[in-house]
């Protein structure tokens, strides 16, 4: 499978198999994930994978609740990631302060990215998931302050692919060569 091909047949899941994921599978995510590049090499990544089903049921019931409803697809999934960081308080700081960016944020995306793609690789479905209860969970899982949590990606093998077709803005409108014409 070429990286073109990945690409072009990523798209969110929303509909899962009960069939669980093999580890090998997930460790395989994961390293592509460690892999991704990150502002000042901080890697403020960390990824907790849910796939022993009460757990992630009992993590389920409390994230995609009330208002988060609309994630409740996600609860079918066999895996939740819940992706968190951990801040470093140079690069972060400095960055916020001097620069305004959260670049936390983008290394988090970066790996969530390379671990979606490495997924789709071996056939597996994901969805980013940032629409959920994130103080529920951390209160659940008793996660402590030092780490931020920030999205969690649903994986599992597709029930079914999307039928609306891939929506994306054109090339021309989004990008230019040497001068912003917009
Ligand atoms: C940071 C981020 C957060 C997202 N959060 C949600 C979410 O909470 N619920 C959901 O159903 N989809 C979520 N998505 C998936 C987007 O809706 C989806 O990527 C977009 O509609 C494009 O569709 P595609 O992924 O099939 O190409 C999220 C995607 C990203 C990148």
């Amino acid at each position: 499978m070429t990286l073109d091909h990945i690409i072009q047949s990523r798209r969110s899941i929303r509909r899962y198999l009960p069939q669980p994921v093999e580890r090998e599978k997930i460790m395989a995510c994961l390293e592509a994930a460690r892999l991704a590049p990150s502002a000042e090499n901080v890697q403020p990544w960390r990824f907790l994978v849910m796939d022993e089903p009460d757990l992630k049921d009992r993590v389920a019931r409390e994230a995609f609740s009330g208002i988060y409803a609309a994630s409740r697809f996600a609860a079918a999934a066999p895996v939740l990631v819940l992706m968190m960081a951990r801040l470093d308080i140079l690069a972060n700081n400095l960055g916020r302060l001097v620069q305004g960016t959260q670049f936390y944020l983008l290394d988090l995306g970066i790996a969530g990215e390379h671990f979606v793609l490495k997924a789709e690789e071996q056939g597996l479905g994901t969805c980013w998931i940032g629409w959920f209860n994130l103080r529920a969970v951390r209160k659940l899982l008793d996660i402590p302050k030092k780490y931020r949590l920030v999205t969690m990606l649903s994986v599992g093998y597709p029930a079914s692919q999307p039928v609306k077709p891939r929506a994306r803005k054109e090339l021309q409108n989004i990008a230019w060569f040497n001068q912003l014409e917009d």
